[in-house]
């Protein structure tokens, strides 16, 4: 099994973090591997809105000839896509935002979604309680089903978990995630 990991927050040690190398873990221990991207590292230019992508003639995941491209590209050859994005000020993180309106180049409009077999896992950190910003995280998953990727696992770290706070049971959810991909 071979995934990419796409993280949305800045910070190399951070929440979002901490929960991919524990999935990481559990795919390398079930023989798989990882391949780690960091959006702010990236050249990913918002969406145009240029419409391009519905195009009959031009299939292509977006038009837009950057590292969102190059993305999209490797997980043609891969098996799942996990993605993991900090809450800032109630929403997804600015660099989350930017990398997940490009998804509007591959929803069922287009000749370009992905053919279901490929799985996603979705991970959202936050300070907040647990739970706090469940109904948006879960609204926010279902647009990774709008591209063709099968929703396979959601994880919700509130209270700034794991690396404060008690994280031991988000650890462990997510090496089992890794392990079952
Ligand atoms: C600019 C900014 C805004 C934030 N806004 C919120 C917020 O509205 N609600 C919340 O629960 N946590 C908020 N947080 C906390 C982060 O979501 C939390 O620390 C997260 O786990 C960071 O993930 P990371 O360590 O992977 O970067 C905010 C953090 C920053 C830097």
């Amino acid at each position: 099994m071979k995934a990419i990991t796409v993280i949305a927050s800045p910070r190399k040690e951070g929440n979002c973090r901490t929960i991919v190398d524990a999935i990481t873990e559990g795919i390398k221990e079930n023989n798989g591997e990882n391949t780690i991207y960091y959006v702010d590292d990236m050249n990913i230019k918002p969406c145009q809105a240029c419409m391009g992508c519905r195009n009959p003639d031009k299939p292509s995941k977006c038009i837009i000839e950057d590292d969102f491209r190059k993305i999209m590209d490797d997980l043609e050859k891969k098996d799942a896509l996990i993605f993991a994005a900090p809450n800032y000020f109630g929403e997804i993180n600015a660099q989350g935002h930017i990398f997940m309106d490009r998804f509007y180049s591959m929803t069922k409009s287009t000749p370009n979604q992905f053919k279901k077999d490929k799985k996603a896992v979705v991970i959202f950190t936050y300070g907040a309680r647990d739970g706090y910003y469940d109904e948006y995280i879960n609204r926010r998953a279902q647009l990774f089903e709008s591209i063709g990727l099968t929703l396979d696992s959601v994880i919700s770290a509130g209270g700034g978990k794991p690396n404060s706070g008690n994280g031991e049971d988000i650890l462990k959810k997510a090496k089992t995630i890794g392990y079952n991909l």
